[in-house]
């Protein structure tokens, strides 16, 4: 858990990041990965994993229920439960991960017995009805605090049937909880999206043996999709090697797109349009994006991606249908839309109030804290290019907002310090490391953020 003596970086203002770096593995992968492998049948290897505490939540709640789990050189091997978890015999701690929570309790909502899903106090302001109501309506009992909204979140599986579900926010998170669970459960499943929200779940249950077929959209903005998979599923288990998380690496794109004359290159890094939507917006605003060596790896592409500062930054809106396309680099958006000359504005992007954070709330209050012109919006924000002063500001433990405000610190007229640090430790143990080896000039014990 994030502590106050380990959770302060500060950041000097210095000269323009560049070089290359190697993000972590790919956060959303590494559930997937980890999870498929605990349901198949045999020996699952997984290379490149993302090292943060989220996914260790994860692959530590495989072993309770039931994986054997062996974290190796070369990767982390889980033998699989073949379709048969093990009730757990304690509490199941997702820890800061809503993304575990949220996965989890699809299996688990046709295990024969009882689980109990819980985390830190940011996890348990994070909504659970929206998995709670299409797991009961496959069958399973679930009680949650709150009138059923919050967790500690407690389900009793029982035999599944197959849902048709319609989802009216696009979450991936969501989506992959109902076709997990449809996995058990004798028929068709069908998840349809409203918009482009992240496949790595359709992509990944082909390569353990799953089959999915994938439709159009039934209504909504473009991007959405339907999904559909046939249970009973015997997943196989398979080697997945994780590609780089963009959404890792979006913070030293966006602080090259901030800063003329800033060249970085982010190595290996998965490269899904459903992911990459900054990509598209910091062209829009006029920074040069090129993507080089891109191939496909484990059903996902992958690449390098350059960005360049230019002279003078655009402003640019963003609009709901293109939220979930970057739903996690909003923070990061956020650094580039303070160079722009201009007003930028988001909006649809009210999910951002129930991520590890408010992050329109805290991202509003740390950019006020700091000179910028801001506007909170009920969902979204507006943001007025200028200069950024020095000081200190709240990351209210969430990795995000602590690693955006860090690079936004490179270009503002002082140091800055950024409290609530520790939640890096989530996604991207090594962070400090590499804005230090990009340039920038990192003090403190935000520098020791790690596992
Ligand atoms: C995730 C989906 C997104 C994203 C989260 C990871 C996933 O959440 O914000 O960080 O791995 O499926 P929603 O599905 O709630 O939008």
């Amino acid at each position: 858990m994030p502590s106050a003596g380990g959770s302060l970086l500060t950041i000097r203002p210095g000269r323009p990041l560049a070089g290359s770096f190697t993000p972590p593995g790919d956060k959303s992968i590494t559930h997937r990965a980890y999870l498929m492998g605990w349901l198949a049948r045999g020996e699952t290897v997984v290379e490149g994993v993302n090292p943060g505490a989220d996914c260790r939540a994860t692959l530590a709640a495989a072993a309770a229920l039931g994986a054997q789990v062996a974290v190796a050189p070369g990767g982390v091997r889980i033998v699989g439960c073949e379709g048969h978890p093990r009730e757990a015999e304690g509490v199941l701690d997702c820890g800061n991960s809503g993304t575990t929570l949220r996965l989890l309790a699809g299996p688990l909502a046709a295990l024969a017995g009882v689980s109990v899903l819980t985390g830190d106090a940011s996890l348990r302001r994070r909504p659970v009805a929206r998995i709670v109501e299409p797991l009961r309506r496959m069958g399973a009992q679930l009680w949650a605090r709150d009138g059923d909204r919050l967790p500690p979140l407690v389900i009793r599986g029982a035999a599944l049937s197959p849902l048709d579900l319609t989802l009216t926010v696009a979450s991936a998170q969501v989506a992959s909880c109902v076709l997990l669970a449809g996995m058990f459960a004798t028929g068709v499943t069908t998840v349809a999206l409203p918009g482009p929200a992240r496949d790595h779940t359709e992509r990944m249950l082909p390569a353990f043996g799953v089959p999915v077929r994938l439709g159009p959209a039934r209504a909504g903005p473009p991007g959405g999709r339907t999904v559909s998979l046939t249970g009973p599923a015997h997943p196989v288990a398979t080697r997945v090697r994780v590609p780089g998380d963009f959404s890792a690496a979006a913070f030293f794109l966006a602080a090259a797109a901030a800063t003329p004359g800033s060249v970085v290159t982010a190595r290996d890094v998965d490269l899904n349009p459903t992911r990459t939507g900054l990509l598209g917006v910091l062209e829009r605003m006029g920074a040069q994006v090129e993507r080089t060596h891109v191939r496909e790896e484990g059903g996902e592409p992958v690449g390098d991606v350059t960005v360049t500062g230019p002279d003078r930054l655009k402003p640019c809106d963003i609009e709901a249908a293109q939220v979930p396309a970057l739903v996690d680099e909003v923070p990061a958006w956020v650094v580039a839309a303070t160079a722009a000359r201009g007003r930028s504005r988001l909006c649809g992007a009210q999910e951002l109030r129930v991520k590890e954070s408010d992050r329109l709330a805290v991202l509003a209050a740390g950019l006020a804290g700091l000179g910028v012109a801001v506007e909170e919006l009920p969902d979204g924000l507006v943001v007025t290019g200028g200069r950024v002063g020095g000081g200190r500001v709240a990351a209210a433990d969430d990795h995000r907002i602590a690693m955006a405000f860090a690079v936004l610190a490179g270009r503002a007229d002082g140091p800055v310090t950024v409290s609530g640090a520790a939640g890096i430790r989530t996604s991207y143990p090594g962070f400090a490391a590499t804005l230090a080896a990009l340039g920038g000039e990192v003090e403190g014990a935000g520098v020791e953020v790690g596992p």
